[in-house]
């Protein structure tokens, strides 16, 4: 049996976010239409365990809108200090809306009022009608909590396949990818 590839990630998230300068926890997060044509932006990490990878957005997004046609998705961190990139491919759920309450609920109250006022995805006339938007719902939840936007929701990746590169000197890079075997992963070395 390989090693766990899951308990790998946490070992080098945690040099990461001890090395990097900034964001340990961005990743880029590819999606891709019903008709394969893909995109990729960066989100964040919130989550990490045998469950997979979660992250939170405005299902209503591109990639939320992308997601829910074609449930597959790619991660990719690079960890620049380290000189490392892990790479994550899986299938997508929704978190459950108690979690993505439980999570909203942790932000702070201007990220709160900004998913409320932010239509993601959507053109926008200009940076004042958000800013308004913004001012709107300040006064709308002035003096109570700020419940979560019914669409803004967490995404978890439940990867099937991981791989984990390392510079090496002479361009031996070491590449490590895990493929997940019924309750288990195998493992692989791949050419730099
Ligand atoms: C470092 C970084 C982290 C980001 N984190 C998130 C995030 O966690 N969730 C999110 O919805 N957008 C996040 N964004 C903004 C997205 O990259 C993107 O602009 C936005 O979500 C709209 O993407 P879409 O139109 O492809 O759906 C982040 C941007 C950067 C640069």
């Amino acid at each position: 049996m390989a090693e766990d590839p899951l308990a790998l990630f946490d070992a080098w998230y945690t040099e990461a976010k001890a090395a990097e300068i900034n964001d340990p926890d961005a990743m880029a997060l590819a999606t891709a239409t019903a008709e394969a044509a893909p995109s990729v932006r960066m989100v964040l990490l919130k989550g990490v365990g045998p469950e997979g990878f979660t992250f939170y957005t405005n299902a209503d997004s591109r990639k939320g809108t992308e997601l829910q046609a074609n449930p597959k998705a790619s991660l990719l961190f690079h960890w620049k200090a380290l000189r490392r990139q892990v790479r994550v491919e899986g299938s997508v759920t929704e978190v459950d809306q108690a979690e993505s309450d439980a999570y909203f609920a942790t932000r702070g109250r201007d990220s709160q009022l900004g998913a409320w006022a932010s239509d993601q995805s959507r053109p926008l006339d200009d940076r004042s009608t958000f800013e308004a938007r913004f001012e709107e719902m300040k006064q709308r939840f002035d003096g109570q909590d700020v419940p979560r936007p019914p669409r803004w929701t967490g995404f978890r990746v439940r990867p099937v396949r991981i791989e984990f590169w390392s510079d090496r000197p002479h361009r031996l890079h070491e590449r490590r990818l895990f493929v997940r075997e019924g309750d288990g992963w195998l493992e692989g070395l791949l050419y730099p």
